[in-house]
């Protein structure tokens, strides 16, 4: 019998997080539900009934909430199958690249891209110790030929975040697997009420991929490789 895999989500008291904690769940993951304060995880795993999910406090861009997972998942599990950073935020919707300030951008840096690199940072040897995987949960606005002037912050973030996974799977080669997924345009709060997706499709290509490792250093969307 193969030992149950661990995953653990960021942000996922909602949205995409949540849906894909749910799926998880029923592929017979153990998973791990973070969300800003343990409260919100708590309300959430409730929702999801189920004894293989555990609730945890993590403010992704606090370096001693980083820490102290870190020393709690070592403690706890030793190892980590899969760590999905998805937290996100979308602070500059339609807005031009000449009006967005600065400090708009670098709220943007810091939750969509530096949070997950230091998240990575902490759980690689976890990671490296059951030759695991991180997913990085992106978006095709990050991509270069998508770098449109509006929107700017955003998809400069994802954009970053797509670099951090290209050089953190150049970092672990052979030992952790890193990877970016767009979850294409869904209905989440963040995606809106006119999203063409449901956030079970967008959770699903996560899922998919968290399931078993399929190569490295890629860009997916709906199991399909996407251009960088
Ligand atoms: N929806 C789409 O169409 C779409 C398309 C492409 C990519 N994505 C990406 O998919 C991911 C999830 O998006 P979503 O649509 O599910 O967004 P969402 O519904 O707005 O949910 C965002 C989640 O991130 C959490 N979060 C934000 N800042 C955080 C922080 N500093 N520390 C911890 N948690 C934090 C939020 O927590 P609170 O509830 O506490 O705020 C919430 O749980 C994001 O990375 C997003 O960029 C979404």
């Amino acid at each position: 019998m193969t030992a149950m895999k661990l995953a653990l989500v960021t942000g996922a008291n909602r949205g995409i997080g949540f849906e894909v904690c749910r799926q998880l769940l029923k592929k017979g993951f153990q998973v791990i539900l973070t969300a800003r304060t343990l409260e919100k995880a708590q309300q959430a795993v409730q929702q999801l009934g189920s004894e293989k999910v555990t609730p945890v406090g993590l403010e992704v861009t606090s370096s001693e909430s980083v820490e102290q997972l870190r020393q709690w998942l070592e403690a706890t599990y030793g190892g980590l199958d899969v760590l999905i950073n998805n937290a996100g935020i979308y602070p500059d919707e339609g807005q031009s690249i000449l009006r967005v300030p600065v400090d708009t951008f670098r709220e943007a840096m810091n939750v969509n891209a530096f949070a997950a690199l230091e998240l990575s940072q902490a759980l690689f040897p976890l990671l490296e110790n059951r030759r695991g995987q991180v997913i990085n949960v992106s978006s095709e606005m990050g991509a270069w030929e998508d770098l449109h002037p509006s929107t700017s912050a955003y998809r400069l973030s994802k954009l970053a975040l797509n670099g951090i996974t290209l050089m953190l799977s150049r970092a672990g080669r052979g030992r952790v697997a890193v990877n970016s997924v767009c979850p294409g345009w869904v209905r989440t709060d963040m995606g809106g009420q006119d999203a063409p997706g449901t956030v079970e499709e967008g959770a699903e290509g996560i899922v998919w991929l968290a399931e078993q490792v399929r190569g490295t250093g890629q860009f997916y969307q709906h199991r399909q490789i996407l251009p960088w």
